[in-house]
């Protein structure tokens, strides 16, 4: 799968832990910064993941800050991206079930490395359930052309 991944300050170090896995996984990810625990601003960050993923560059995105919850804020601007702030398996579980999530992100202060890893290996690999749920992401689909782009 092609996955790009970023993260400010907050979640360098967690982002090049799963940037690895996921590399050896044998996965193709397009990591677009930050390079150092140098303080950088979020939404630079997340711009570069939420256009890559809104544009069909990659299949999905994984974004990581502080707490998760200013990357979520700025990826759920971007047209077709559906970010979903999970710091738990359940979330990571039912964001791609019921949701059909392309963004996860997490929160690099909130969560331990080994409970990262778990939730990205869980997010990464469970698929969209669809049926009912389909029409719900057709739903959100409407409101973003109908209400927010009119
Ligand atoms: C950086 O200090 C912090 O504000 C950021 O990583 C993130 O948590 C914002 O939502």
């Amino acid at each position: 799968m092609k996955i790009a991944i970023g993260s400010d300050h907050a979640g360098y170090e967690l982002k090049e832990i799963i940037s690895k896995i996921l590399k050896d996984s044998g996965h193709d990810v397009v990591d677009v910064g930050c390079d150092s625990c140098l303080s950088v601003d979020y939404p630079d960050y997340a711009v570069a993941v939420a256009t890559a993923v809104s544009e069909g560059k990659v299949e999905r995105g994984i974004l990581i800050c502080g707490t998760g919850v200013g990357m979520s804020i700025v990826a759920n601007k971007f047209k077709g991206v559906r970010a979903a702030l999970c710091n738990d398996l359940y979330t990571a579980r039912m964001s791609r079930l019921h949701n059909d999530a392309n963004v996860l992100t997490i929160g690099g202060r909130v969560v331990g490395k080994d409970l990262a890893k778990e939730i990205v290996n869980i997010w990464i690999n469970t698929p969209f359930e669809g049926g009912r749920h389909l029409q719900r992401i057709e739903k959100i689909n409407f409101i973003e052309r109908k209400v927010i782009n009119k």
